[in-house]
Parts: structure tokens; sequence; C-alpha cells
């Protein structure tokens, strides 16, 4: 089936530069009307300057499109309400939100201000609450919606100097977990990303060249913006999921459940039994990713198609 948005209206925070410019302008490429949020700030979220947000207004025009800029600071309460409310009063309309806007302040962890950790979880973790919380009403509303936050493999497996950009990061799958459930019922589907290109926030780490020909091609936004697109799309049945997208490859992340160990709890176990079972506790094998603690996705899917709904294909 052909992903399309024509008609909607998609909110794409972060987006005057890097991945966030390429969701937006592959967001218009396919239909939709695109609000590109930028406040033009440093890697370290220092300073502000319109001009980005807009060249990508200009060239998603110049292409055919329509969109319109946003400065807001997605770490503001009140400036998601006004992205949202910008959407509702420009086009009446708000379908997807892509929670992309990011900064770092990477110190290890005993390094770490406490400044750094509060402005890098607040921009990140607290975005995602606020673009949210403000759009629900809408989505809940129209009975439709769709979500794609931003994470990183910093949050979903551990890089050093990230601990706060790896704490909120992770903090989004958190949120997604709670938001799939809260959304369903409205049609709201709700996904991670974690993404992998070169952008200025990653051309200088390790010692990469930034001016790599090669690498700026392998390495374009643009291998990562369709999944974007997709997830962002009423094509789009997925909730809960985490696509890894990262130089021409496509997987995905997941917490599991392994099997574990079942013992008859009428009576107590001790250390030493835990110590004797670790191994067959923590065994992977057999490990499956749940909807909830509750039901398998499996048990879910089938659910939803009893009913007569979409189910997830993963
Ligand atoms: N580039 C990668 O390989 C990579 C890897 C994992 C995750 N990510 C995540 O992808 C997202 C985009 O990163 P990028 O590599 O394109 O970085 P980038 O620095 O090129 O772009 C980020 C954009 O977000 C904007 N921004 C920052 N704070 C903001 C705020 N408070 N309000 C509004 N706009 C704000 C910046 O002005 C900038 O234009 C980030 O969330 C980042 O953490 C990137």
């Amino acid at each position: 089936m052909a992903v399309r948005l024509d008609g909607q209206v998609a909110l794409v925070t972060g987006a005057g530069r890097g991945l966030g410019r390429a969701y937006a302008i592959d967001l218009a490429k396919h239909g939709a009307k695109v609000i590109v949020n930028d406040f033009g700030g440093s890697v370290s979220g220092e300073g502000n300057d319109d001009s980005p947000a807009q060249q990508v207004v200009n060239e998603i025009k110049a292409a055919g499109g329509e969109a319109i800029a946003n400065p807001g600071d997605v770490g503001s309460y009140e400036d998601c309400y006004n992205m949202v409310k910008q959407a509702m009063d420009t086009w009446g309309r708000l379908d997807a939100v892509v929670a992309n806007a990011g900064i770092l302040r990477d110190l290890a962890l005993h390094n770490m201000s406490e400044n750094d950790w509060d402005l890098v979880v607040r921009v990140h973790l607290k975005q995602c609450y606020n673009l949210i919380h403000h759009s629900w009403p809408v989505f809940r509303q129209q009975a439709y919606g769709r979500v794609v936050m931003a994470t990183s493999s910093s949050g979903l497996v551990g890089n050093f100097g990230q601990g706060n950009y790896g704490a909120a990061k992770a903090g989004m799958y958190g949120l997604m977990n709670v938001a799939k459930i809260e959304g369903e019922k409205y049609n709201i589907m709700v996904n991670l990303i974690s993404p992998g290109a070169q952008t200025r926030m990653t051309e200088n780490l390790g010692g990469r060249d930034p001016n790599d020909p090669e690498r700026a091609v392998v390495m374009a936004p643009d291998h990562v913006a369709p999944a974007v697109t997709y997830l962002a799309s009423p094509q789009c049945n997925e909730s809960g999921i985490c696509i890894n997208a990262s130089g021409g490859r496509y997987s995905r992340s997941a917490i599991v459940l392994t099997k574990g160990v079942q013992y008859d709890p009428h009576s107590f176990k001790d250390a030493d039994w835990f110590e004797a079972n670790f191994q067959q506790i923590t065994d992977l094998e057999g490990s499956y990713a749940p909807w909830t603690f509750q039901l398998t996705r499996d048990q879910h899917n089938e659910a939803l198609k009893a009913a007569g709904k979409p189910a997830s294909r993963a």
C-alpha cells in the first residue's frame, strides 16, 4: 500500500537541520503539510536562530509543498502547546508529531553537573511529554494520531559519557509503552526511531572526518527518513515498536521477557537458590517482546483481529 499523508498535518521538531530536516522534507514529499519547528541553537543547546527552520520551509515550498516555521523551544510546556495551536489555527488539524529535537551535554557521570542533567532530560524527555500531552486532545477528538519519538542506541544499549542523554532517550521507551496503551482506543500509534546518521551532532565523533564524501552518502539522514514517514502515516498500524535505522540497515530493538523459572510460591526460595538458577532465569532463548506484562504481542494482535481492528505485523 502506498504510504501517503495527503491532507494531513505533521509537526517535526528540530527540523531545521540534520535528521529532522530530512524527515520534514520527506513527509512533505508524501503529501503532508509540515510545521517545521527549530529554535536554531548550538549542539549543546545555546543561542537561537530562526533561519534554519525558515530555510527548510523555503525548500519544501520550492518543491511545491506546504510548510510553516515554528521557533519554539521543545523543552517549554507553553511553546509545545503553541506548536499544536499553530497547526490547528493554520490548517485545522494535526495528524502526526515527530519529536526529534535534541542536544548533547556529554560528560562522565562524576563530572556531570545538575544543570547538564536537567537540560538534556528537559529537551529530550520532557519534550515528548509536552508534545504528547498537548496533541492528545486533538488526536482523541479526531480518533487518529501518530507519534514518532527519536530515541538513541545510547539509551537502548549505552554509551560512555551520555548518562543524561541515554537516560532521557531510554525514558522515551517507557513513555511509548504507556502512550501505546492509552492511545490505542483512539487509533493513536506511538513508536520510536533510533537513528544513526552524519549530522553536525555526530560528524566529529570518534575522529571521523566531517568532509568524507563516502560517509556523507552512506550515513545520510535520507536513509532514516522513510521509516519515520511510514511510522507517521495512516498506513502504519504498528504501535510500541522501536526501529533502528542507520547506514542502509533497518532493524528493531525491543525489551523482551525471558521464559524465566517458575517455582511453587507456597514456599520461599533463598539467595543460594537464586544464584543456582540465575543462568536459566536470564537465558534469552525463547524470550519474547510483550504488549503488556499480561499479554504477548501475538495475543494482543489476535484480540485486535477478533474485534475487527487492524492488527500489528510485529
Ligand atoms: N545523528 C545521529 O546519528 C543520531 C543518533 C541517535 C539519535 N539522534 C537523535 O536524533 C535527533 C536529531 O539529531 P541530529 O543528529 O539531526 O542533530 P542536529 O544537531 O543536526 O539537529 C537537531 C536540531 O534540533 C534543534 N533543537 C535542539 N534543541 C531544541 C529545542 N529545545 N527546541 C527546538 N529545537 C531544538 C537544533 O537547533 C537542531 O537544528 C536528536 O534527538 C538526536 O538525539 C541522532
